[in-house]
């Protein structure tokens, strides 16, 4: 698998790749070593990174045979609407600079294989960018700042912008450290040096994309912010704007600003799945933020049963973090998810080829859970359950 894409480099056809790791090793040739490690990475030790992975492989299908699986289906519903798949696109932050206008590609990619789009806070092309590039609606996910008056704004041109579903981010008040990010100069602001000019000039199909591209700042923030008009003043304020006085009595006020569907992400505690449910949001993602944010958390697919068994009769539980396959899809669904949001697997994809690369994970992810509902004997979403796990 990885060794095709490792032999035939960056120059490889996007026929030949076969998993998401061909994406991410093109990925890694094709786009400057500052943005492959900013989504690569993990914080700290990286130990829940690592777990988020491990802990996914040593789930184990129960195979079973001559069942009649000719009626395979992925679809499904995720928050009452209709899905070609349990998949969600999670929000992942400076999408656009992965490939020129990045956001607008994987929201493309997303609406024409029928699953929902995130769009980050952090994202280089605005809501507005986004909503007039694309035909149908897409979820925005939502970072509290100190400023509230920006972001009672960001929530109103998100309801502006007919965006489908809040999902409100909660376990970034404090940063987590990514040693990669800080070596790499991906700091705000960020720092130039001679050895990323070289770097760059040996990726020009990325600098080509993104000097193409429209955007190269924080397209949420700038114009919106006063005073704050270039991309270092933006990084600043934005640095100093994580509010770690935000608490669960905040959600009555954004309940009051938001009519909409509510997803509350990065839940990994029963007690906080309870509270979730208290504040009447439609949904939660289990999710250690791809194990970006409490190195030592354990991984979120260790959490999910337990939490699933407290609150998945009231709340719709989803989840996310490691996962590379459509078998790691259907082992979540398996242990009680409802869908699944992935981040590095279409940043990898986008990275490699652009919108081309973020349907073709989609696609890998969705041809792998075919294959793997019909060798554990299941034709539908709704009859994977923990039936076809071994042990
Ligand atoms: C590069 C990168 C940027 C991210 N930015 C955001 C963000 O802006 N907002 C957010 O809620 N989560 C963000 N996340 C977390 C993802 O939404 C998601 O929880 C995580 O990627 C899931 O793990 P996976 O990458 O292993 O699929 C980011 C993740 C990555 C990899």
């Amino acid at each position: 698998m990885a060794e095709t894409a490792k032999r035939k480099g960056p120059g490889m056809s996007i026929k030949h790749v076969t998993c998401i790791e061909d994406l991410r090793q093109i990925h890694k040739r094709r786009v400057p070593k500052a943005f492959f490690d900013y989504c690569d990475r993990g914080s700290y030790t990286e130990d829940t990174l690592r777990a988020n992975r491990a802990d996914l492989e040593a789930i184990k299908f129960r195979q079973r045979i001559l069942v009649d699986v000719s009626k395979r289906d992925t679809s499904t519903t995720i928050l009452g609407e209709p899905a070609a798949l349990p998949l969600i696109l999670a929000p992942v932050g400076l999408t656009g600079m992965q490939h020129g206008d990045g956001e607008i590609h994987a929201c493309r990619a997303a609406q024409a294989a029928g699953i929902p789009y995130t769009l980050s806070t952090m994202s280089i092309c605005s809501i507005e960018d986004v909503a007039g590039s694309v035909d149908k609606p897409f979820w925005f996910q939502l970072y509290v700042m100190k400023d509230r008056g920006f972001i009672k704004a960001l929530i109103e041109r998100a309801i502006a912008a007919k965006c489908s579903a809040l999902v409100l981010t909660v376990d970034l008040q404090v940063i987590g450290q990514r040693h990669a990010d800080i070596k790499n100069g991906m700091t705000v602001p960020p720092e130039w040096s001679l050895s990323k000019l070289f770097d760059f000039a040996t990726k020009p199909q990325w600098v080509a994309g993104v000097l193409r591209g429209k955007r190269r700042t924080f397209g949420n923030l700038a114009g919106h912010i006063k005073g704050m008009e270039n991309v270092t003043q933006l990084g600043q304020w934005t640095a100093s704007q994580f509010d770690t006085t935000l608490n669960w009595k905040d959600l009555d006020w954004i309940r009051s600003i938001w009519p909409g569907k509510l997803i509350i992400k990065g839940i990994l505690d029963i007690e906080d799945a309870r509270e979730a449910v208290r504040t009447g949001a439609q949904a939660l993602v289990v999710s250690n933020h791809g194990g970006r944010q409490l190195d030592g958390a354990q991984s979120s697919i260790e959490l999910l049963p337990e939490i699933v068994a407290a609150v998945g009769d009231q709340i719709e539980v989803m989840f996310d973090g490691g996962i590379r396959s459509g078998q790691d899809v259907v082992r979540a669904l398996a242990l009680g998810a409802k869908s699944c949001m992935i981040g590095r697997a279409y940043a990898y994809g986008l990275g490699a080829y652009g919108e081309a690369g973020v349907a073709k994970a989609i696609d890998i992810i969705r041809n792998e859970m075919l294959v793997t509902m019909g060798l554990c004997g299941v034709n539908t979403i709704a009859e994977i359950d923990a039936h076809i796990l071994a042990g």
